[in-house]
């Protein structure tokens, strides 16, 4: 301000003074006028660029000027540039947070007061099947027409989830994925939709159905045939062989159960049991020896004429693992090769190391062979392909699960090769890593 009226009075004199050198002293006042009118002209000048500087979006603002219009420029000058930055820096923590829900593997929608689709990630677009950036601004309701959504969204109660099928996604089993949407309210009127693929979820509650009440029928059917015996022997006077033969009948049914709850306590210690140890090593010798035991005792048990087995070892290994799942799944191979092969029939059994150094242990049988659609399936609990037979040799249905199972924990593959009216090749082949060679053993000279 000082420099300000320092500038006015010195216009103002040096106008005077000039007026004085012209005129030899009279005009001194006329003078000084005008060099004041003259100061207030350029001081106006220059307030106007400023002003046109400012309207035009502060383009070009000059960035050293004098006097009190330069000052102001340079401290509007300054004012926006910490402005910017900070706009900036707003700018990019939003794209962060933008990116952070883009990664989320749930879907994300944003709707303004009337519904229409203000952001959402790509997540949510494929699973809606809409399109993150061409839908924008788009109503919600007019691009997803399921009926049970459309009534959902605006019912405004939003204190459950809405479950509909998702269209746009692939479909498993020929069944359509399955989402779970749900909106919550958010600054006033506007939604927020998280949206989330269930489809494993509902299939693994439909599993858990299925197996409860599988296991409940394959309880109750020898439950049923024990309590009518229990009921016979009570109500009927029987003389003493009859007595035996219902309760070697008795001791059947109540076998079964005792099998199946095994092989039921078997699947749930796998699923909960920790990894089978990777440096416990099982010699391959000692496995097939006890199938063999198995194998043939069943055979003469199950058919008089048994069958033709034989039990072979190429190479000399030893499996890394645990030793008791490793027989069971071995000796379920065997066992099934054994009861689904009528009399009189072949079993071969092998090891044998491949090229790539993994072993393959497998069962090769001349039984009646599995179609090919049954194949997938097997592991499935409870999959049968043959009810009876399986139940009259005393199977559960869930042996193949149960090698499966073990298989996997071994990072073992089951192979399934089957002819129908051939045979079948089951094998289980063992990764490089857990399987070694017996050293050999020198003799001392
Ligand atoms: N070697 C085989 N030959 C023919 N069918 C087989 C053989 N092994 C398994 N299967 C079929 O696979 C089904 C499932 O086998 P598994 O899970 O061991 O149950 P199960 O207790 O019935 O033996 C069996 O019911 C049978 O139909
Ligand atoms: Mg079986």
């Amino acid at each position: 301000m000082p420099f300000r009226i320092a500038t006015f009075l010195i216009a103002s004199l040096a106008g005077g003074g000039c007026a004085l050198l012209i005129s030899s002293g009279r005009a001194f006042w006329p003078g000084a006028w005008l060099g004041a009118a003259l100061w207030m002209v350029v001081d106006a000048w220059r307030a106007q660029r400023l002003l046109d500087v400012l309207r035009n979006d502060a383009v070009g603002l000059p960035e050293h000027g004098s006097g009190v219009w330069g000052d102001m420029a340079e401290r509007i000058r300054k004012l926006l540039r910490a402005r910017e930055k900070q706009t900036r820096e707003a700018e990019s923590r939003l794209q962060e947070f933008l990116a952070a829900i883009q990664a989320s593997p749930n879907g994300v929608i944003l709707l303004d007061e009337l519904g229409r689709i203000e952001w959402c990630n790509q997540t949510a677009a494929s699973q809606l099947g809409i399109d993150a950036e061409r839908d924008l601004m788009q109503y919600l309701a007019n691009l997803v027409r399921d009926p049970a959504f459309v009534t959902y969204l605006a019912s405004g109660n939003y204190s459950r989830d809405v479950v509909i099928d998702a269209l746009a996604l692939k479909q498993t089993h020929g069944r359509p994925a399955r989402l779970s949407v749900q909106a919550h309210p958010y600054a006033g009127d506007r939604r927020m939709l998280l949206t989330r693929d269930i489809t494993a979820l509902e299939q693994a509650e439909a599993m858990r159905r299925d197996f409860v009440a599988n296991v409940s029928h394959e309880i109750r059917t020898p439950l049923t045939v024990l309590a009518g015996f229990v009921e016979t022997l009570q109500s009927l006077p029987l003389d003493a062989q009859e007595r035996s033969r219902y309760l070697a009948l008795m001791s059947q049914q109540a076998q079964r159960m005792e099998t199946l709850v095994n092989d039921l306590l078997a699947l749930s210690r796998l699923e909960g049991g920790a990894a089978p140890p990777v440096n416990r090593w099982i010699s391959v010798r000692a496995l097939l020896a006890q199938c063999e035991n198995e194998g043939r005792g069943l055979s003469r048990r199950l058919f008089d004429q048994g069958h033709k087995l034989s039990f072979s070892i190429e190479a000399d290994c030893e499996i890394a693992g645990a030793a008791t799942e490793l027989q069971s799944a071995m000796s379920n191979l065997v066992s099934n090769a054994v009861r689904y092969t009528s009399g009189g029939g072949e079993v071969v059994v092998t090891w044998r190391l491949l090229p790539d150094g993994r072993g393959e242990y497998s069962v090769r049988d001349s039984g009646p062979g599995i179609a090919a659609e049954h194949i997938p399936r097997l592991t499935e609990r409870f999959y049968r392909v043959d009810r009876s037979r399986s139940r009259e040799t005393g199977g559960t249905g869930l042996g193949l699960a149960i090698v499966k199972h073990i298989a996997q924990r071994h990072g073992a593959e089951l192979r399934i090769e089957s002819v129908v009216g051939k045979g079948s090749r089951f094998a289980l082949v063992f990764p490089a890593s857990r399987v070694r060679m017996v050293a050999e053993v020198t003799e001392p000279a």
